[in-house]
């Protein structure tokens, strides 16, 4: 950012303050056409946060379905506002540099590389939690690490934490191609599974070089007809009918029905999930139903796989931050391939 000098008294300029940043903004509800490119002041932080100058942010469906104020019933909750979002700037997965930190942060510096949590990633900085950070892995890039958190999180989280997931257990990702697809199935093939990914023909290959054992092609196949069984399902398409679902589940195997639009603008999926937890109270099938934790602790973990080579963010598309509108609309098609990032 650069302050304008004046050269003469009566010149008309634009001083940029130092303490101002440029951010993607939202005063209202709506399409990406609410998104604007604006100055505005630079977010302050409080004892236990961390500034962070932003390098990369990655879009998430739930940035689209704030930005929309989808579903309605979400409106009174802390994340939404009645009639607009409470933060305007959107994003909450970030990678960058820390700029400055709170009286009481212990674990970060200035200078730092770091990714994780934030409060609105689609700007030049962002305020986080220092418990919410973690330094960036060091062999991949602030685009990759941005990747990280939410779709990283959502996938550790329900297959470690739901699942359990046992070596040589067999697991099935619908929608292995996307945000959190890509991460799930290298982290089942981490945890020793044997891996089935269901994707698009265009996906194919990517789905099997990332280590899936076996991908189904949705246009042509139907895995809920092919006589397999899963120990554990991650549905991030939310597609499938839930009676096929439990067809193609062994006896004690789990479904995560992690997915779902917005085509019911009201609640959402919540109509999905109630019949799914009505179904599986009759059956020795098990039901993981969950919303990521923020965990420190996680970051970490996923700084250790890509460390260790078992885990490498694919990103698909890189839009700069003038172009966080059309992100937002590629995202919103339900058809990203690999994660989606704002390098600013
Ligand atoms: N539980 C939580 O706390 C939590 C947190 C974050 C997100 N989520 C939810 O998780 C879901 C997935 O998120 P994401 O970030 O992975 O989204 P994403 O990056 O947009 O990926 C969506 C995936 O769905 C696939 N897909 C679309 N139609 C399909 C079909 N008919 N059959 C199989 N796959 C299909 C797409 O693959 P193709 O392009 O090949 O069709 C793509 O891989 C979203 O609904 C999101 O809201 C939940």
């Amino acid at each position: 950012m650069h302050a304008t000098t004046l050269e003469t008294p009566t010149a008309p300029t634009t001083v940029l303050a130092a303490d101002t940043m440029k951010a993607i903004v939202q005063d209202r509800y709506g399409s990406s056409e609410v998104l604007e490119l604006r100055n505005v002041d630079k977010p302050a932080i409080g004892d236990h946060d961390v500034l962070v100058r932003v390098c990369a942010a990655a879009v998430n469906p739930g940035d689209s379905a704030i930005m929309s104020g989808l579903p309605y019933i979400a409106r009174p909750a802390a994340l939404y506002g009645l009639r607009r979002p409470k933060n305007p700037i959107r994003g909450t997965d970030v990678a960058g540099h820390v700029e400055a930190v709170g009286a009481g942060v212990t674990r970060f510096r200035p200078g730092d590389e770091v990714f994780g949590w934030c409060r609105g990633a689609f700007a030049e900085y962002a305020s986080a939690s220092e418990y919410g950070l973690a330094l960036k892995p060091s062999n991949i890039s602030f685009e990759q690490a941005a990747a990280l958190p939410m779709a990283g999180s959502v996938a550790l989280q329900a297959l470690r934490d739901h699942g359990k997931v046992q070596a040589g257990q067999r697991i099935l990702i619908n929608g292995a191609s996307g945000g959190i697809g890509t991460f799930a199935v290298q982290i089942a093939k981490s945890l020793g599974a044997d891996v089935t990914g269901v994707c698009s023909t265009p996906n194919v290959d990517l789905v099997r070089s990332i280590g899936a054992d076996h991908v189904i092609d949705y246009a042509h196949e139907d895995f809920t007809r092919q006589g397999e069984h899963y120990d554990f399902i991650l549905d991030n398409a939310a597609n499938t009918p839930l009676s096929s679902l439990r067809r193609v589940l062994t006896p004690a195997g789990m479904l995560v029905p992690n997915g779902g639009g917005f085509a019911n603008r009201w609640f959402a999926s919540a109509g999905r999930l109630m019949s799914a937890m009505v179904s599986f109270r009759f059956v020795s099938q098990r039901l993981g139903r969950f919303l990521v934790a923020k965990k420190h602790e996680d970051l970490t973990i996923l700084k250790d796989l890509v460390e260790a080579g078992e885990l490498t963010p694919v990103i698909g598309r890189t839009y700069p931050l003038d172009e966080t509108p059309q992100a937002m609309d590629y995202v919103a098609t339900g058809h990203a391939r690999g994660k989606v990032v704002i390098s600013v």
